[in-house]
């Protein structure tokens, strides 16, 4: 069945290409559009363009205006966890003791139907509030909170890519699923829900110190009988769980090598954190198609470690890369303050790498791709995160035939002192590509939630934020 057209009128902002393949001339890698239309049809960009030209083609289409906005496409997030939406914030230690402190605790809750339910509700509206359009999550051990979630997902018409969480040891005992039970509940789901509506099933094997070779060797089976489903783990995120890790697969020279041995290193495999990845694994991901999805707002809150985006981005071996909020490690579901903290680290990394550390081990080029400006910045909160989970044939920006996810941004609300601030760029709509990246590095900067305005799924308005509710 076909619907009929609508149309948003607006300021436009999206990428076309990676802009770490344009250093010093990154906005060859977006498009702006000052006054442009899209028109939307079955939830798809049906056309796209200046609004003078636009318009023409389409003309009898209802359009909506939105004035003194900038309009992206919808935000990716790379790497998030359900189940920890009300752990987020929670004040403790390093990795592997907030685990078992906070994380297994919580959880365990999510066997509960009902439970399960209500926070997928709280889950889409913090992310949607957010900007969040698309996101790769992991639930539980339980297969009730990754029904719950695909269920919610296909509520609200969000795109998802999520599974069932394998872990088998390092866990309680009334939290751990067992490798044959993962087997059989992951086949069920992924029949149940693997491309159903917008949603995509991911195999997710937690991590190598909470999976033992039997839940890897499950996952193998899996990736080979299911070839079309997603991949989704954390790896090398912190040194006592590197450590560990290592003491479980002695056998294997690195972390990278335990998801190599099991068939997994390839396209459409999402790693999360890789904070502590050497150059060598970084080269194997690159050349392997696989992804690191950058958790900076995590990785700073649970001390983990800064990753090293230049070196990421070395364009002899480019790593596929997502931002990731992984909220609950992450104290925020905002992709915007991911990006503010994603700035520092980069910038971290340059204070090292101009010899605080190593002087020999100074790189230019890597100092230079440390720096994470607006171009770079969004990029890898749409296009390029889309990029990195095999999904920018179908979201991501806003080229004719993509979904039609979008948020409207507006640059001068959040911190009180916004409007003052974002004044030195303009104190009109941008007339310029640069003075719109200009007013987006001000938000990802010193702004958060209360720069969306609205968030878009599929051509509908999905969250307004003048109709949020604080419940
Ligand atoms: N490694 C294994 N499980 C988790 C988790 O829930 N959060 C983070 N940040 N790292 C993990
Ligand atoms: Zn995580």
């Amino acid at each position: 069945m076909t619907g009929s057209s609508s149309a948003i009128r607006g300021t436009f902002f999206d990428f076309v290409d990676d802009p770490w393949k344009h250093v010093g001339h990154e906005q060859r890698a977006a498009r702006f559009e000052r006054d442009g239309l899209m028109v939307i049809k079955d939830g798809k960009v049906a056309d796209f363009g200046a609004f003078e030209a636009v318009s023409k083609r389409n003309a009898g289409v209802a359009v909506t205006h939105v004035k003194d906005r900038l309009i992206l496409p919808g935000f990716i997030d790379g790497h998030i966890h359900f189940p920890q939406v009300r752990v987020l914030g929670a004040y403790g230690s390093q990795l592997l003791d907030w685990l078992q402190t906070w994380i297994f605790p919580e959880e365990k809750k999510y066997a509960d139907r009902d439970y399960a339910k209500a926070a997928a509700g709280k889950f889409f509206d913090a992310m949607l509030a957010g900007g969040t359009t698309t996101c790769q999550a992991f639930t539980t051990s339980s297969p009730v909170s990754t029904e719950e979630l695909f269920d919610e997902a296909t509520r609200r018409g969000a795109r998802i890519i999520t599974g069932l969480t394998g872990i088998d040891r390092f866990a309680p005992d009334d939290y751990v699923i067992s490798p044959k039970d993962f087997y059989r509940e992951t086949r069920r789901l992924i029949e149940t829900y693997h491309r159903k509506g917008r949603n995509l099933y991911a195999i997710t094997p937690r991590f190598a110190v909470g999976c033992t070779e039997e839940m890897m060797d499950s996952c193998k089976k899996l990736k080979e009988e299911f070839p079309d489903c997603w991949i989704n783990t954390h790896i090398s995120e912190n040194p006592s769980e590197i450590r560990a890790a290592r003491d479980h697969y002695p056998d294997c020279a690195d972390y990278t090598q335990v998801h190599e041995k099991h068939g997994l290193l390839g396209p459409k495999f999402t790693a999360g954190h890789g904070v502590w990845l050497s150059n060598d694994e970084m080269r194997r991901f690159a050349k392997a198609g696989a992804a690191v999805s950058f958790c900076p707002l995590s990785n700073l809150f649970l001390g983990s470690g800064l990753f090293r985006i230049g070196r990421a981005t070395d364009p002899e071996a480019r790593v596929r890369l997502s931002l990731g909020s992984d909220m609950g490690g992450g104290n925020a579901f905002s992709l915007i303050r991911v990006l503010g903290e994603a700035y520092k680290v980069g910038l971290c990394n340059n204070t090292m790498l101009d010899g605080s550390v190593n002087p020999r081990e100074m790189d230019a080029a890597e100092a230079e791709r440390n720096k994470l400006g607006p171009y770079r910045a969004y990029y890898m909160a749409t296009l390029g995160g889309a990029h990195s989970l095999y999904i920018d044939d179908i979201v991501g920006n806003f080229d004719i035939g993509k979904e039609a996810d979008f948020v409207v941004l507006d640059w001068n609300a959040g911190q009180h002192a916004m409007r003052w601030h974002q004044s030195l760029i303009t104190t009109e709509v941008p007339k310029t590509m640069d003075e719109a990246a200009a007013l987006l590095f001000g938000i990802m900067a010193c702004g958060d939630d209360r720069n969306i305005d609205e968030t878009w799924l599929a051509g509908r308005r999905a969250y307004t934020k003048t109709s949020a509710g604080a419940a």
